[in-house]
């Protein structure tokens, strides 16, 4: 496994594997990674020839400066578990690397950035593509991975290589948690032994939310997962929408899509979360 932090040395070492025909899968990362990561490379590399995954804390998506400041940062522990998964290149630039001028490139991805996070963190999917059309630019992959616990972010980014014509397939990955239930996280690493028990709510509820979701209204699900959360001490529910898998947007009734998922959003003590669960997926 080769590690480099610029992308002249990116570039050359992928020119010649693009030179002998290898296909290359890519994994985005922000680092401090764990097995949901993980999982994104073991499909890149049964699916690839060389699998590149770059670990770099994006600046221009965090509209909290202490939320960057916290960042968990891990390169030395990342690279050993990178290893260990079989990837072939890492990508770990500086922030001078990948933004040597201010990018002053604004994105529209509406509707789809307009609700949810896009709502509540104004600015961070244009700082999400702004990041991860230069990564696309400097690796060139002919396909590139993302988890679907960021739900909202692998429907901008599919929409973004439509806009920018990229010739990259967007592979969207299952959800890895926990054995308890709880998504897998970077900022999972920050939640106090406390929070990390009342954090288990979130799973707990979402799964009996599709069992609730069965015989009950969609107002009435939507309630039963707010309530939940609201009555449990330590959780702060930011939002918790049910929406068109497709659209983003909100839906009143089941039988308003065929794709439907619910997307929560919430501070456990000062750590911000999100998860979701699909409530209905026709293939
Ligand atoms: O999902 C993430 O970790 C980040 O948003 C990404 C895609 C690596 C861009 O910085």
């Amino acid at each position: 496994m080769e590690v480099v932090s610029t992308i002249e040395e990116l570039k050359g070492l992928l020119d010649d594997y693009r030179a002998k025909g290898k296909k290359i899968g890519f994994v985005p990362t922000m680092g401090a990674l764990h097995d949901g990561h993980a999982s994104l490379v073991e499909r890149s590399v049964k699916e690839n020839d060389v699998t590149v995954v770059s670990v770099f804390v994006n600046p221009t998506q965090f509209n909290d400066k202490n939320d960057l400041k916290n960042y968990p940062r891990t390169l030395e522990a990342d690279c050993a578990l990178l290893e260990r998964v079989g990837a072939t290149v890492v990508f770990a630039p500086t922030v001078e690397e990948m933004y040597p001028a201010e990018d002053t490139r604004r994105f529209s991805f509406a509707p789809l950035d307009t609700v949810m996070e896009g709502a509540c963190r104004p600015g961070h999917f244009n700082g999400v593509a702004q990041i991860v059309s230069k990564l696309f630019y400097a690796v060139e992959p002919h396909k590139a991975y993302f988890g679907e616990k960021d739900f909202q972010q692998l429907a901008i980014i599919r929409e973004m290589v439509r806009q920018l014509a990229f010739d990259i397939e967007i592979v969207g990955c299952p959800i890895v948690r926990e054995e308890d239930g709880l998504a897998m996280s970077s900022r999972n690493t920050l939640l106090s032994e406390d929070e990390r028990e009342r954090a288990l709510t979130i799973s707990s509820t979402l799964f009996a939310s599709a069992d609730f979701a069965q015989v009950n209204s969609l107002a009435a699900t939507k309630a039963f997962v707010e309530d939940m959360i609201n009555d449990t001490e330590g959780l702060e529910l930011e939002y918790y929408q049910i929406v068109d898998g497709n659209t983003l947007q909100e839906i009143e009734e089941w039988s308003d899509s065929d794709y439907v998922v619910g997307c929560i959003a919430l501070f456990c003590g000062n750590i911000r979360l999100i998860d979701n669960i699909k409530y209905k997926e026709v293939k």
